[in-house]
């Protein structure tokens, strides 16, 4: 039986952190689902087709890794496509409040569904998205943040 998760997340944008949280996740499932949400009631910087369109460009070549987009509630999303793993990366005990929350919710909503919940290395302990957000809109180097096409794509971004 072919064995698959879902790892969803804003990924506004993608960086080195969820990439190697997906690496992690490739070693223990058959296929992985990175799902991006769709938040009509949040200002994203990059609209979903675009942040969809960056996880499909780095994660190319990756035969296992599928890239989707969901709008609504995770679980009626996991229900729809029959899976009941969901992955998400604990970076420091801080994140695990936040984490439990959706954790538990996701739970009573759907009680098949576990949470499995993964550590990036320690390079990207401090690493997140609204981080990369802030030093790119400030001209920071990012090569050591996000893959190449996404620092081209910040640049991009903050120069218009
Ligand atoms: O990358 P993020 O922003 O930490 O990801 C959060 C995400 C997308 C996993 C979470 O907000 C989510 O699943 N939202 C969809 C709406 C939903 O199901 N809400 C109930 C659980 S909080």
């Amino acid at each position: 039986m072919i064995k698959t998760a879902v790892y969803p997340g804003s990924f506004d944008p993608v960086t080195n952190g969820h990439l190697d949280i997906i690496k992690r996740a490739c070693n223990i499932f058959d296929r992985l689902i990175v799902a991006v949400l769709v938040n009509p009631n949040k200002r994203p910087l990059f609209g979903a087709d675009e942040r969809v369109k960056m996880l499909k460009t780095v994660l190319k070549g990756n035969r296992n890794v599928h890239v989707d987009c969901f709008e609504g509630l995770l679980v009626d999303y996991l229900r729809k496509k029959k899976i009941n793993v969901v992955i998400r990366g604990l970076r420091a005990v801080s994140d695990l409040e936040y984490e439990f929350q959706i954790g538990h919710i996701n739970r009573s909503l759907y009680p098949r569904v576990e949470t499995v919940f993964l550590m990036p290395s320690e390079k990207y302990v401090y690493l997140t998205a609204s981080i990369v957000r802030e030093v790119s809109a400030l001209g920071g180097d990012m090569r050591s943040f996000v893959p190449g096409h996404v620092a081209r794509t910040l640049k991009i971004k903050f120069r218009k």
